[in-house]
């Protein structure tokens, strides 16, 4: 039967903005908490994810290890929102927030990550955020793991590498869901897990003892697949405990354009697409879905199951799907290459507007996607991070005006309207961020994203004052107006 699809956005949407503990929280070694993957990774200047993060060994980590200052590594410092947070969900909740995304930091809870008890001073941390978002109706969606594992389980076992990571994930999940599920009803288990295709960042496993790419990738999808078991495994758990609690995944979210109409260059498109679609497939749907067979075949990939896996990763799908959304990507086939994703090069988007930091801004590209996974799947969609990361002056006035930044939301919350216009079912938008941190792929605070600005800087000099943007005042507008008031 016909029915008119909405025409804006649903009464109930979730308005507001999301962060990770990595970039925002500091007191790296305060309160029994000790180091996690990120806190060892140096800040990157201009570079790129694959020059730092990426690019981790075991040397590099016990070099961080035996650093006892946060000078050299900014995701030590975060924006020390551990001390601010009062303050900052107060300045969220002002701005007319419905939600607010945080991630937990594993190692706050079981510091080395293999303790048979958790840290009691990370647990208390954590009820009283969430008891402060409560108080100004904010509601808490949190990732259990956003880029970063203990660092004791990179050493002692190369992270999801290992199986053994199923079991202290897990130990780990259970006791954040045991003592949150009653204030956080909105889960999600790991952030952009399709970026476990480049390694370290995500999946906590160094590669410096692997010479091929192909022994890499078989590194990588072995470790995602602990993860799917490890996530499917945590949904079953949280709905145990809770039935009224929900589990999403979480996908980087980048559509594929091809370069030109010739059909080889709109393959090598389809099967970057299939690349990241592969994630939503196996845990919204439950399956390895077939192409990923070929995949794997052509890049000799063996990824060794227990007997349950399969069987646990079908019967256990997340409720509902939420992604992250920044920009969108163009490929070509490359000349006499063959092999499944391997035969492809990404290429300059002449139509698109691109940030300082060359991301391309193509708010049709959200349109799309978000069609695309409805399409695909039928679940409730959450865009969980949007935003631009971009240099800001502070004018004389002593306030960030930054039109770039507005127009940059406004494109895209048009863009969501319209996809909800086309029948998709979208719960919330949340902007990254509504506080300016420190860059999850450069370490660095001069590439900002936030509506309030944080005095401070690249060298780690500032005074950590708060202060809202333009672009704090338009969002609040928004949120007020329920998404009517874009201009
Ligand atoms: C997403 C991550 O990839 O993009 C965030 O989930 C990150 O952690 C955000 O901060 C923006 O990327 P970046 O590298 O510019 O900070």
């Amino acid at each position: 039967m016909y029915q008119n699809n909405p025409e804006t956005f649903p009464k109930h949407f979730l308005w507001g903005g999301a962060t990770a503990a990595n970039q925002i929280e500091g007191a790296w070694n305060i309160d029994g908490k000790q180091l996690s993957d990120s806190g060892c990774i140096k800040g990157a200047g201009t570079g790129s994810i694959a020059d730092t993060l990426d690019n981790a060994t075991r040397q590099s980590l016990q070099e961080a290890i035996d650093d006892p200052s946060a000078d050299n590594y900014p995701k030590r410092r975060g924006v020390d929102f551990y001390h601010h947070y009062q303050e900052d969900i107060k300045l969220i909740a002002k701005m007319g927030a419905k939600a607010f995304r945080i991630s937990i930091a594993w190692s706050r809870i079981f510091p080395h990550g293999d303790e048979a008890q958790p840290n009691q001073a990370g647990l208390d941390f954590y009820r009283r955020v969430f008891q402060t978002m409560h108080e100004y109706g904010i509601e808490p969606v949190v990732t259990i793991s956003h880029y970063e594992m203990p660092v004791g389980l990179t050493m002692k076992y190369n992270g999801w590498a290992s199986r053994q990571a199923i079991d202290d994930f897990l130990r780990y999940a259970k006791t954040i869901i045991d003592a949150y599920h009653s204030q956080v009803k909105y889960w999600l288990t790991f952030n952009e897990i399709n970026t476990g295709l480049t390694g370290f960042h995500e999946t906590g496993a160094t590669e410096e003892d692997l010479t091929t790419e192909d022994e890499k990738l078989q590194r990588r999808f072995q470790a995602l697949h602990h993860q799917f078991v490890a996530s499917s495994l945590a949904t079953k758990y949280l709905h145990e405990v809770d039935p009224t609690c929900r589990m999403g995944c979480m996908l980087a979210k980048a559509i594929t354009y091809p370069a030109t109409p010739n059909p080889k260059d709109a393959l090598a498109a389809q099967q970057e697409n299939q690349l990241t679609l592969f994630f939503t497939d196996v845990q919204v749907r439950g399956e390895y879905p077939n192409y990923m067979n070929r995949y794997f075949a052509d890049h000799n990939i063996h990824i060794k199951m227990a007997t349950d896996d399969q069987m646990i990763i079908k019967k256990y799908p997340v409720d509902f799907i939420s992604i992250s959304y920044y920009h969108s990507d163009v490929t070509a086939a490359k000349e006499g290459q063959t092999g499944f994703a391997s035969n492809c090069e990404h290429v300059h988007n002449d139509y698109l507007e691109e940030t300082p930091w060359k991301w391309s801004i193509d708010p049709d590209g959200l349109r799309m996607s978000l069609n695309e996974l409805w399409d695909r799947y039928q679940k409730p969609i959450f865009i969980v991070e949007n935003g631009m990361g971009t240099t800001d002056k502070v004018g004389a006035d002593g306030v960030v005006h930054d039109p770039y930044r507005i127009a940059y939301f406004r494109s895209h919350i048009k863009a969501t309207k319209e996809a909800i216009k086309d029948g998709v079912s979208v719960i919330g938008y949340l902007v990254w961020a509504p506080i300016d941190m420190v860059s999850n792929s450069t370490s660095q605070m001069s590439k900002r994203y936030g509506l309030i600005y944080i005095d401070l800087h690249d060298d780690g000099s500032g005074t950590m004052k708060r202060t809202p943007k333009d672009s704090y005042y338009w969002f609040q507008r928004v949120i007020k107006s329920n998404g009517q008031e874009l201009d």
